[in-house]
């Protein structure tokens, strides 16, 4: 459920209708609801109300916002970190260090110290040669790590294949195999308090039984690992649940997840850790733009928008779907080509497609924009850097400004041999 309605014919994101914010930050521009942003967090947190020691640690990238981190951050969220720019970004919002896990498969050794330093919660080891330099740096200063070392369960998570993690062949984690041999020579490292196992198979996951299936199977190697003689109080279980992008698609529910962790995990007598993104922000966020022009083609018109793959990479990069609606619909449809200006056909947002009838000037949003949106935005051909606005109740205030071409230009240099 989120708070996107038409009230007297006008899309608003809770009461605010989005030509107000158009009309007062231009757009395209990414627009939030705190209202639904909040519920999904509550939702997600209750469901697994159900499992007895949990934690669950927000996947910033999803969504790196300050201010959405600190709306996670009041609602008792941790964070999921992959990079030293996300770690600074969680304790900005206010995050507790030793909430904040700290993931990716090529942390430096300038982002493995300052995570050291700030002390935060757990790293997640994605090699044997990372946890031997994590345990090198930590022993130096005096300190244990805490970690978990991330296995790849080579399962098919059944997901477009630039989102998956888990088969063998992907570079996430240790080989499965590999693993309870790998562990036994971390753990005996005085640097490192390694503490348990990591799985995250890939994302936007409409199916939860190739979960279930790697949660069985690092079930199954927690236990030989305990076998040879090992404490293991963590396991960490990732992200990955999918949502729907289709009005009418029917996803898994937080609650259909909990309780299958619930089932999978009953027995094992640890603290979980959960490293959700795209089930909290996905459909809390939309893509507000404006059609610049409408232009005949051979089978379908093009309707050309503001927005383009620049700042909503995701149709580009996975042929993903987002649903289109115009902001005040007439009523009437129309079958057409959904692009932007970018000066390559990837830029193109939806072929054929059954939509509300727009003109030029008209607005229109692409849903569930608030995962894998802003914060995959860049500024190709020169564009400017997308603005974030996030609304509440009927109060809404701009929370990442649009960053104009002329400040990016700014930033370059004609070396002095070329002038
Ligand atoms: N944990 C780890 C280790 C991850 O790699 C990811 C996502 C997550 C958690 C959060 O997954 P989520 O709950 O959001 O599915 N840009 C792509 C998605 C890339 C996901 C990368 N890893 C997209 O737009 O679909």
């Amino acid at each position: 459920m989120d708070h996107f309605d038409l009230k007297n014919g006008v899309l608003h994101a809770e009461d605010v209708p989005l030509p107000a914010i158009a009309a007062a930050v231009g757009t395209p521009v990414y627009v939030y609801s705190r209202a639904t942003l909040t519920r999904h967090a509550r939702v997600f947190r209750d469901a697994l109300g159900v499992l007895p020691s949990k934690h669950i640690a927000f996947a910033v990238k999803s969504n790196p916002n300050l201010a959405v981190l600190k709306l996670l951050a009041k609602e008792g969220y941790g964070a999921d970190v992959v990079s030293g720019g996300e770690m600074e970004r969680a304790l900005a919002a206010g995050m507790a260090p030793e909430g904040i896990v700290f993931s990716g498969v090529g942390k430096t050794q300038a982002e493995l110290v300052r995570g050291l330093e700030a002390g935060i919660g757990q790293f997640n080891l994605e090699s044997e040669e990372e946890g031997v330099e994590l345990a090198a740096l930590a022993a130096e200063r005096g300190l244990r790590a805490p970690a978990v070392l991330r296995v790849n369960p080579d399962v098919d998570a059944q997901t477009h294949g630039k989102i998956s993690t888990g088969k063998a062949e992907n570079k996430f984690g240790v080989p499965y195999d590999k693993a309870a041999a790998i562990f036994g020579r971390l753990a005996a490292l005085p640097g490192l308090d390694l503490r348990g196992l990591a799985v995250h198979i890939g994302s936007q996951l409409s199916n939860l039984d190739p979960m279930e299936a790697a949660f069985a199977r690092l079930g199954d190697l927690m236990h030989t690992i305990r076998g040879a003689g090992h404490t293991v109080s963590h396991m960490d279980l990732g992200g990955g649940v999918g949502v729907p992008y289709k009005a009418g698609d029917v996803f898994p529910s937080p609650e259909d997840y909990a309780a299958m962790v619930a089932r999978v995990t009953g027995n094992w007598g640890v603290t979980l850790m959960f490293e959700p993104g795209r089930i909290i922000t996905g459909n809390s966020g939309v893509l507000l733009t404006k059609v610049v022009r409408v232009k005949p083609g051979v089978t379908s018109p093009f309707v050309i928008v503001d927005a383009a793959m620049n700042d909503l990479a995701r149709p580009a990069l996975y042929d993903a779907w987002h649903d289109f609606l115009a902001v005040e619909p007439n009523g009437e449809r129309m079958t057409a080509h959904i692009v932007g200006p970018i000066c390559e056909s990837s830029d193109t947002f939806a072929m054929s497609r059954d939509i509300d009838v727009v003109s030029p000037g008209d607005l229109a949003v692409f849903r569930t924009a608030g995962a894998y949106g802003a914060t995959m935005a860049n500024t190709y051909n020169s564009r400017p850097l997308v603005a974030e606005v996030m609304v509440d109740g009927d109060k809404w205030a701009i929370v990442a400004e649009r960053i104009d071409p002329a400040a990016i230009l700014a930033a370059e240099r004609v070396p002095d041999w070329l002038e």
